[in-house]
């Protein structure tokens, strides 16, 4: 009994009770796509942005949806929530085909769930392994299919790992589920967006509140032989905020978890989004 409150095309239940077909095309092509939103202290950390990409990743993969209905449900399990400080999790799949088909009705009603967590924001110290990137060559659109994510990201966690950071063919691009900053002589970069690369809202977040406080940035493209040289690598997503990375297993570099520039862009993002006040 985990008491979550779900939503399953509009009808609000426990999630224990939602009962989903096996001939939803989530289940059988991962043909979907989702948003984890996060809250904090009952505010949502930039919800219409979240908003933009979901439809965004439904433009990607023609997938129809009624975006007001979409928003709506999500309002709605805000509501039903006793807690101040999680996320939800929302996701469109096409729909339910009447038999399993590569190729889809154009007239399928897409498929929507959801649910709502309460979550620690806490500053997590990460240890993490590097590995290839396996995924497909889109990973701009935020879709369920996340096998390559899972596989390497469980290779890490056998080593005691909690992330890995990827790289294609030396080129750094993410983290298993968040984008990645890393600091040489007090400035920070940050691989440029590409179709290997998730745009990550808290990514968006914390680029705009560095060009604010005039903290120096490079985005480009980069290699594991910049990492070695970094003083501070942090990674940073809608459920971990910004999460310093304290070794990389496979990788010989020190990493200072408290470098001054990690704990001003830290500070500066806690108190505009993960405040009491
Ligand atoms: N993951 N890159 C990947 C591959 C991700 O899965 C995520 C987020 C991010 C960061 O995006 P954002 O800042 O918008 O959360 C980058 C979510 C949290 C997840 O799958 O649970």
């Amino acid at each position: 009994m985990t008491g979550i409150q779900g939503v399953l095309n509009g009808n609000f239940n426990l999630l224990e009770k939602i009962k989903v077909s096996p001939l939803s095309r989530a289940y059988t092509f991962s043909d979907s796509v989702y948003e984890v939103i996060p809250f904090f202290n009952n505010n949502f950390i930039a919800f219409n942005d979240h908003i933009k990409r979901l439809k965004k990743s439904c433009d990607s993969l023609s997938i129809n949806i009624n975006l007001e209905e979409v928003k709506l449900e999500i309002l709605e399990l805000f509501d039903r929530k006793d807690f101040l400080d999680g996320y939800i999790y929302y996701q469109i799949s096409r729909g339910v085909d009447e038999i399993r088909s590569h190729m889809h009705d154009d007239n399928i009603r897409s498929e929507r769930f959801g649910y709502i967590k309460d979550h620690n924001f806490e500053t997590q110290h990460l240890s993490v392994m590097i590995f290839d990137d396996l995924r497909w060559g889109r990973c701009d659109i935020k879709t369920t299919s996340l096998l390559g994510n899972v596989q390497t990201m469980n290779e890490a966690r056998k080593n005691g790992c909690d992330e890995i950071i990827m790289h294609k063919d030396n080129i750094l691009t993410e983290a298993g589920a968040s984008n990645i900053f890393f600091v040489i002589d007090n400035r920070v970069f940050t691989p440029s967006l590409s179709n290997n690369i998730l745009p990550g809202i808290t990514r968006q977040l914390l680029i705009e509140i560095m060009h604010e406080n005039s903290i120096e940035l490079s985005e480009g493209k980069f290699n594991i032989s910049e990492l070695k040289k970094s003083s501070c690598i942090w990674l940073c997503s809608s459920t971990k905020g910004l999460a310093p990375v304290c070794e990389i297993k496979n990788l010989d570099v020190e990493l200072d978890v408290d470098n001054k520039v990690f704990l001003k862009c830290k500070n500066l993002f806690a108190s505009r989004f993960l405040s009491r006040s």
